[in-house]
């Protein structure tokens, strides 16, 4: 057989398993980063991949992917909510708010009610991907935003959910009190017993927490009902999270912590990771001339609406040092050592071989693609897990964290200072990057395996039995509680037949002092 039959033959039997692959991110951009990682994959293996999002969506996200975007309208108010949203937020943590405390979150959640009403109620869009014969639907499985899983249903395709944390409730993975830090406190996976305890509570709140959400958000169906009959719907939100064949979680074991999973749950941290491209000739130059190597600065979306006193700060800090610094920021302008540019191509620049270090907010993505690259890494953790990261980069001692809100810019210096001297950083940054890249599969390969797999055969043989238990006997509370009760009443018992013994030896011997005294 020639080279070409086979090729021909190959690709018949490649069309023959390629599957129609729908992705639904939620409106945050690195949510959406994350699904592209994975359909650039599957675009790659001959998938078709679609992708169905709100005109708020950042078109950017796509730029480059072969994905198939069908985009909705969401109403003016949420259109309206959302850039007041995104606004309120960075306003919000520049003004000292804890993002939990100040109820960002309870914004979050309507952020992706009004998100999600667009979705369900565009009926020619949704007429249009019932057109598409959809195999398997990959939803973005953001904490508490979770009214897009209607739309699986109404296409009545097996579920994907990805997000960077998935709760156990959600998933029927064991509960590990003792190793795994909720999400959001500031402890590691080594606790004290305190700790432990309070980790254990903590956990058990925000479960229940989760499951009151859901019960508490009614989501519309009504258009999606016109189309398909009623009774698919009557299903509660969590449990057709749990329903999903497969969980791929943006987290690691090197540099986050080892936990235990089922096969059913993949860790595919890094999505978004890939070597690097070559740069344009102007970065390239600056990255190249500077001998003592160049700091990569990036802050995200929230940095553009900061109030303009801190990047005057960190300008002073930035003109101390002897390396060039390049910043994402909102505008291209230079400042002797330092360059800012409107747009960081992030990943090309950390993979630059002269980059020494990395100042970010430490969300997932950015942190990902710093270890990817072996660059150690300050964190300015501002907002949502980026304080859990910040911790885990120190515990690792991959990189250490500073608060650009409230330390000086003398502080800021010392701590970028120290970071740099310490040869035990990058070591310990290089091993774990080296570590990394010794697996045999890239992240977006394990996706896409994955992914691959259960459109194949389903994934009834991956699922614990403990994603239908009810939370009490997945936690093992039950058993506690009765284990608990059970030790009392033996404990009760005993102490009634030894308080009865007392008191009967007791009673006797003054029985026998008091005869004795009467004679
Ligand atoms: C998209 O498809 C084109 C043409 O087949 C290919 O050259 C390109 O690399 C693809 N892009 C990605 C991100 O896979
Ligand atoms: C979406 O909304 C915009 C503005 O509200 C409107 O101009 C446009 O026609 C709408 N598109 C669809 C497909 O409904
Ligand atoms: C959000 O902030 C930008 C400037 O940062 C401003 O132009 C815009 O009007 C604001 N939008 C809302 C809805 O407050």
């Amino acid at each position: 057989m020639s080279v070409r039959v086979i090729l021909a033959l190959f690709l018949t039997l490649a069309v023959a398993n390629a599957a129609n692959v729908l992705l639904l991110p939620q409106s945050a951009h690195s949510h959406c980063l994350e699904m592209v990682g994975i359909a650039n994959e599957l675009t790659k293996r001959g998938h078709s991949v679609y992708a169905y999002v709100s005109y708020a969506t950042k078109a950017l996200c796509f730029d480059g992917s072969n994905v198939t975007v069908i985009r909705f309208n969401m109403s003016k108010e949420g259109m309206d909510h959302h850039y007041e949203f995104m606004n309120k937020t960075a306003e919000a943590i520049f003004n000292g708010a804890n993002i939990i405390t100040s109820g960002l979150a309870f914004g979050i959640s309507y952020e992706c009610e009004y998100h999600c009403q667009g979705a369900l109620s565009s009926s020619a869009e949704l007429k249009r991907l019932q057109s598409l014969k959809i195999d398997i639907t990959l939803v973005d499985a953001m904490i508490a935003c979770n009214c897009l899983y209607y739309i699986p249903r109404f296409l009545k395709t097996p579920v994907v959910s990805i997000c960077s944390f998935i709760p156990e409730s959600n998933t029927g993975m064991p509960f590990a009190f003792n190793t795994n830090p909720l999400l959001m406190t500031s402890y590691t996976s080594e606790m004290t017993f305190p700790q432990r305890l309070l980790n254990l509570l903590g956990t058990l709140a925000f479960n229940v927490a989760l499951k009151l959400a859901y019960v508490a958000n009614p989501t519309d169906v009504t258009i999606l009902k016109q189309y398909v009959p009623a009774e698919v719907f009557d299903i509660e939100k969590d449990e057709m999270i749990r329903e999903s064949v497969l969980f791929l979680e943006n987290s690691d074991t090197i540099l986050e912590y080892p936990k235990a999973i089922y096969p059913n749950f993949i860790r595919v941290g890094g999505i978004t990771t890939h070597p690097p491209k070559p740069l344009p000739k102007d970065l390239d130059k600056f990255m190249s001339q500077s001998k003592s190597g160049v700091i990569v600065v990036s802050f995200g979306s929230i940095m553009k609406n900061a109030p303009p006193y801190i990047f005057q700060k960190l300008l002073k800090v930035f003109q101390n040092l002897n390396q060039n610094v390049i910043m994402a920021h909102i505008k291209n302008e230079n400042y002797g050592n330092v360059k800012t540019v409107k747009w960081l191509p992030q990943n090309d620049v950390l993979g630059h071989p002269n980059t020494v270090l990395f100042i970010s907010h430490c969300g997932k993505n950015g942190f990902f693609e710093g270890f990817y690259h072996g660059v150690p890494i300050i964190c300015t953790p501002l907002h949502a897990d980026t304080f859990s990261t910040a911790i885990k980069v120190k515990y690792h001692k991959v990189g250490s964290s500073v608060d650009i809100r409230n330390s000086d810019a003398d502080e800021i210096l010392k701590i970028i200072k120290d970071t740099l001297n310490d040869a035990s950083i990058r070591k310990n940054m290089k091993k774990a990057s080296a570590i990394f890249h010794s697996a045999p599969f890239t992240p977006q390969e394990r996706a896409a395996n994955a992914i691959e797999h259960v459109s194949k055969f389903g994934g009834d043989h991956l699922k614990p039995v403990s994603s239908k238990m009810s939370l009490i006997a997945h936690t093992m509370l039950d058993i506690w509680f009765t284990l608990f009760l059970l030790t009392s009443i033996i404990l009760y018992i005993f102490y009634r037949l030894i308080r009865g013994c007392f008191t009967c030896i007791f009673s006797r011997k003054q029985n026998t002092t008091r005869k004795k005294k009467k004679d």
